[in-house]
């Protein structure tokens, strides 16, 4: 009598049909949209980000992040997209700069209030300003020049005097 295994091990007739298996992979929700990541689950969001999906608003901030380049939100907070792996992140929603604008093109107020005070310089440094900006107007709505000293971000261009009167503008409500 055979064995359950040694069914299992019998090959199909010929003209049987086997459907293809579901590949393994990462589930993720980014910018509204579900993906599944079927490549190497270590690798670090900011190389998905940027290699596989080419949303390449999220920048390269060295290896412990400094500078708030690589800044994105996961679930609502803000995160570093360099140390966290696809894997880490299964099943939760993540929101880059590209996911601001809405749908028709319009800007967010903070993209419309950097525009507005013109600081933006070469640009490397804006979609981490956003995103902790973002963040930083979601905990404290009327944020003011001692909250925004404690972001993480950095400009080497020299706009943070620009940046910061941008994110004044939207707290005060004139971005709303
Ligand atoms: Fe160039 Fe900030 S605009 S680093």
């Amino acid at each position: 009598m055979a064995h359950a295994q040694d069914q299992i091990l019998t090959p199909p007739p010929s003209n049987t049909i086997v459907p293809e298996k579901v590949r393994d992979g990462v589930d993720l929700e980014i910018n509204g949209r579900a993906y599944r990541h079927t490549g190497d689950a270590q690798m670090p969001l900011l190389w998905y980000l940027r290699d596989v999906l080419r949303l390449t608003g999220t920048k390269y901030s060295g290896e412990h992040g400094q500078g708030g380049y690589d800044l994105v939100l996961v679930d609502g907070k803000l995160a570093s997209a360099t140390h966290m792996t696809v894997a880490e992140l299964a099943g939760k929603s993540i929101t880059t700069v590209e996911g601001l604008a809405a749908a028709d093109g319009k800007l967010h107020p903070l993209q419309q209030a950097f525009v507005d005070e013109d600081a933006i310089g070469c640009g490397y440094c804006t979609p981490g300003w956003l995103m902790a900006s973002l963040d930083l107007l979601n905990r404290h709505p009327q944020a003011g020049d001692n909250e925004i000293d404690q972001l993480p971000n950095l400009c080497r261009c020299g706009c943070q005097t620009r940046v910061r009167r941008a994110i004044k503008r939207v707290a005060n409500g004139a971005h709303a």
